[in-house]
């Protein structure tokens, strides 16, 4: 248990007015959760601040090689005034396979669920409570060695911010039309793609902006191997429904574990429908698209939830998926995952905490 210090603002900024878009990860609260790690002496300093700039000196590692790991989840306000998190245990524990493959101190996982509910608890007025809205939260670690070498850093920062956001995607669960790439890759297997590190969402952005030209609003990933087999979708994990069947690309280590994905897979088959976790080449899905099979695609991710993808472009082919619109299964899922994050549905995989 972490004895954790807490320093007020005194001076509160003002709360977004009702009808503020919330553009995604542009408003910050009035606190922060800092916490310092040195070797031989371990995590210490516990402490909630006002959020404020952090000072580091320009040789800090992190600004050299990259070596951090982020995390995404969110809180949201149920209509009895709870504010709810969903599944903090999985980004804890996430966060630390993140740590171990990136060099860095591991955090014991009450000790970062913990920190993450004192702090959502002083800042609890900035949960949003408009359709669609909610607080998100994102933890992160850098490495602070004031040191060119290249080598894992011996003192690091692991700090907590907060953002009230709407939807991620202007389309918001609108279908998006993507662009799949077959040049550039995300990851590699044995890489760091599995991690969540700043180092794979640099990565994409080349192809995004080459998806963007194109009129397109994110990328599908083949794998960087055979440039055969889906891997994601823009930053986040994919689905198709094929003639009856959910398919998503099994964990083969260059796909983030994501939450929202194992939300899924699980709501799925509690439904009756038949999950594979498996390869899906790209020849594959043109085929089942050929034949009029593939029912649905869409992405999701917890800055998303579920975003339908309603048109695929993959060389000179043009696959559109349904009618245009968000089809049922999405919807679906849209709706019974935000559901129970708000704490409107029956929590029967006892989710949110
Ligand atoms: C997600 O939650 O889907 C993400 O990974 C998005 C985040 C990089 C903003």
């Amino acid at each position: 248990m972490l004895d954790i210090k807490i320093t007020k603002t005194t001076a509160p900024k003002k709360l977004p007015d009702k009808d503020d878009p919330l553009t995604f990860g542009t408003i910050f609260t009035d606190h922060m959760f800092m916490m310092d790690y040195k070797e031989g002496i371990g995590w210490y300093d516990a402490r909630i601040i006002p959020y404020q700039p952090i000072s580091l000196e320009p040789s800090a590692m992190v600004f050299h090689y990259g070596q951090e790991m982020f995390e995404g989840l969110k809180a949201y306000k149920a209509k009895d005034g709870r504010i709810l998190l969903f599944r903090p245990d999985m980004n804890a524990k996430r966060t630390n396979r993140s740590c171990r493959r990136l060099c860095i101190p591991e955090i014991p996982e009450e000790d970062f669920i913990q920190a993450i509910k004192e702090l959502v608890k002083i800042d609890s007025a900035w949960v949003p409570t408009r359709e669609g809205t909610s607080l998100y939260i994102r933890p992160f670690i850098i490495a602070t060695d004031p040191f060119l070498g290249v080598r894992p850093s011996k003192t690091y920062k692991f700090i907590i911010i907060l953002s009230p956001v709407g939807a991620y995607y202007p389309e918001g669960i609108n279908p998006v039309k993507i662009w799949i790439e077959d040049d550039y890759v995300r990851a590699v297997k044995g890489g760091i793609g599995e991690a969540k590190a700043g180092g794979n969402y640099v990565a994409s952005l080349k192809a995004q902006i080459k998806a963007h030209d194109e009129g397109y609003s994110q990328v599908l990933w083949l794998d960087g191997v055979h440039r055969k087999y889906v891997e994601e979708v823009g930053s986040m994990n994919i689905f198709f429904k094929i003639d009856g069947v959910v398919v998503t690309p099994e964990l083969s280590g260059s796909i983030l574990p994501g939450v929202t994905r194992d939300s899924v897979i699980t709501l799925c088959k509690s439904w009756g429908y038949k999950v594979e976790e498996r390869l899906i080449s790209i020849d594959e899905i043109y085929e089942a698209y050929q034949k009029g099979k593939l029912e649905e695609v869409f992405g999701t991710g917890t800055a998303a939830v579920i975003s339908p993808v309603g048109q695929l472009r993959w060389k000179d082919h043009i696959m559109r998926i349904g009618d245009g619109n968000t089809g049922p299964l999405s919807r679906k899922l849209y709706d019974s995952l935000t559901g129970i994050q708000l704490g409107k549905l029956k929590d029967i995989f006892n989710w949110t905490v």
